[in-house]
């Protein structure tokens, strides 16, 4: 059975093994690197979990996948926020994890900020399509926007308008 919560500083263990496990698995995926987190302090880990939401999602008990929503500070700018670290295991995909992870950011996202944005490397076609299937529209190509080794990868920007119609 599925189920879809806030993680909190309790979580952390959990969420660090996933989160490196997805860095070390898709390096194009995701503008932080495994090289960058692993040896990440837990107890700073579970302050970010509590100073933030991050949604996760638990199959029997055991989290198997994860989307955080940062949202911006400063008075110019935070009316809008990001969707981001959006990551399933791999043996947990095509059931749906990430169509309810996105949908619980965007349930929190709502009413709190009347943008949502988010970056995915443009050749990432699951990803697209799982975001546009909830009305996320491209806004513009990032050009080089990740440099890995001697490559790099370009990212689509996309936003979700989540004003009150
Ligand atoms: C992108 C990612 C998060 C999607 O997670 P997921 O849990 O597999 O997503 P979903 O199951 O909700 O949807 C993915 C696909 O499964 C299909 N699907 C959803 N529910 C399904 C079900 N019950 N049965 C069969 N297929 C299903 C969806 O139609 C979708 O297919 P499509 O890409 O052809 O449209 C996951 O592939 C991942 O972690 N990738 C690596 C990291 C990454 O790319 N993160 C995004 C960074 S921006």
């Amino acid at each position: 059975m599925l189920q879809v919560r806030r993680l909190r500083g309790g979580d952390a263990g959990a969420y660090q093994a996933l989160r490196l496990a997805g860095l070390r698995l898709h390096p194009d995926a995701f503008g932080s690197s495994w090289e960058e987190e692993a040896d990440r302090p837990l107890a700073t880990t579970a302050e970010a979990l509590e100073a933030n939401y991050v949604a996760g999602c638990e199959r029997d008990g055991a989290l198997i996948g994860i989307a955080g929503l940062r949202r911006a500070t400063s008075v110019k700018t935070r009316h809008r926020g990001v969707i981001w670290g959006i990551y399933v295991d791999p043996a947990a995909r095509g059931l749906g994890v990430g169509e309810r992870l996105i949908a619980a950011v965007i349930e929190q996202a709502r009413g709190q900020v009347e943008d949502l944005l988010l970056t995915v490397s443009a050749h990432n076609a699951t990803a697209i399509s799982l975001y546009r299937r909830f009305g996320f529209e491209d806004y513009g190509l990032d050009h080089r926007s990740l440099k890995i080794g001697d490559g790099y990868v370009d990212e689509l920007l996309m936003k979700l308008d989540l004003r009150p119609a």
